[in-house]
């Protein structure tokens, strides 16, 4: 089958001509219609987890897929072969993932695709949908809080200021300009330009008072305690690359929560719904194909995505 993968870590991504993988016991074997693109599969490449967990090589990149069982392995009962699934396609340790022609994969890492929705907008969702709804849970985004979520143009970012405006937030976002009246159909409030302009000055320019809660994807350590200069005492700031720092937020009254995604095939199905009826929109900024997807995770590296990239199998 063609797959995407690297023979080591730091290698470059290529097309490769591997063997099909079996299904383990609980596993489903899927039949990859599209693929989607998170920073985290070239971080996988680079060896970001090559202390966390086992990877075997030639390791096929990619996390998010969708597509339709085709077979089952033992004890796997969940699904019928023809059914459409999504989600998570993280096996390290067999040396898979989701650019391929097909994939394995736990039978609860995936859940039904939804039913009104297209296999490449369902591809788009997990790793970003389920990161973005569990960020904004664990921040404890409420209504008539004043939110500020920085990279929010990009995949996790553009479901974030959805979930955080459909709780009755009011959310400012960064967006350039060719991104702002995107933003603001997606529930934004307020955008503000940071391609112009320190991100801090121009929310205390329109909002002296602060924000509550500030979703950060972007900044590192000493960048993020700057900016929650901005937050209210009593406010939470969140980092999705490990960046808020406890002991320095707390000597500003903050709150520091790293959020982690924690997937489960019943946020997937959440997220399904959401789709279904109607509150909730993928942006699909980039399609691309599986023989073009080591070009599209060289691109991403740059941190310049809008929405989500999706590799057509
Ligand atoms: N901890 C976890 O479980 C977890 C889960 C998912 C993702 N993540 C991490 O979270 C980060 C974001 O993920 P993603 O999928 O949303 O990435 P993405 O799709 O690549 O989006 C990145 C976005 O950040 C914006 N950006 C870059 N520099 C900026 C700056 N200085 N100020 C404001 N915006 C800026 C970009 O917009 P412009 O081009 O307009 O600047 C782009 O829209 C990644 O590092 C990812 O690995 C962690």
């Amino acid at each position: 089958m063609r797959a995407v993968a690297v023979t080591e870590f730091g290698a470059e991504p290529q097309v490769m001509d591997l063997p099909q993988p079996e299904p383990g016991p609980g596993e489903v074997l899927v039949r990859v219609a599209v693929a989607a693109l998170n920073p985290l599969d070239w971080k996988i490449a680079d060896g970001m987890l090559r202390d966390a967990m086992p990877h075997a090589f030639p390791l096929v990149l990619g996390v998010d897929g969708a597509g339709e069982v085709v077979a089952v392995g033992p004890g796997a009962d969940r699904y019928a072969l023809g059914d459409r699934v999504f989600g998570q396609f993280m096996r390290l340790g067999a040396g898979g993932g989701s650019y391929a022609d097909f994939a394995a994969t736990a039978e609860e890492a995936v859940a039904p695709a939804p039913s009104r929705a297209t296999l490449m907008t369902a591809a788009a969702l997990p790793t970003a949908g389920m990161t973005a709804w569990n960020l904004v849970e664990e921040a404890g985004v409420r209504e008539g809080d004043r939110v500020l979520i920085v990279g929010a143009t990009g995949g996790v970012g553009t479901f974030a200021t959805q979930f955080a405006a459909g709780r009755g937030a009011e959310v400012i976002v960064t967006a350039r300009p060719g991104a702002a009246v995107l933003m603001c159909d997606l529930g934004a409030a307020e955008t503000i330009d940071h391609s112009h302009g320190r991100i801090a000055e121009q929310v205390l320019s329109a909002h002296p008072e602060g924000v509550d809660i500030v979703i950060d994807l972007v900044h590192d350590a000493s960048a993020l305690t700057d900016l929650a200069r901005i937050v209210r005492s009593g406010g939470t700031v969140a980092s999705t690359i490990g960046a808020a720092d406890a002991a320095a937020l707390e000597l500003h009254g903050v709150r520091a929560l790293n959020a982690q995604n924690s997937p489960s095939s019943a946020l997937l199905s959440t997220l399904a719904t959401e789709l279904d009826e109607g509150r909730l929109t993928v942006l699909i900024g980039h399609e691309t194909t599986l023989e073009e997807a080591p070009a599209a995770l060289a691109a991403s590296r740059s941190g310049r995505a809008r929405g989500k990239t999706v590799i057509r199998v």
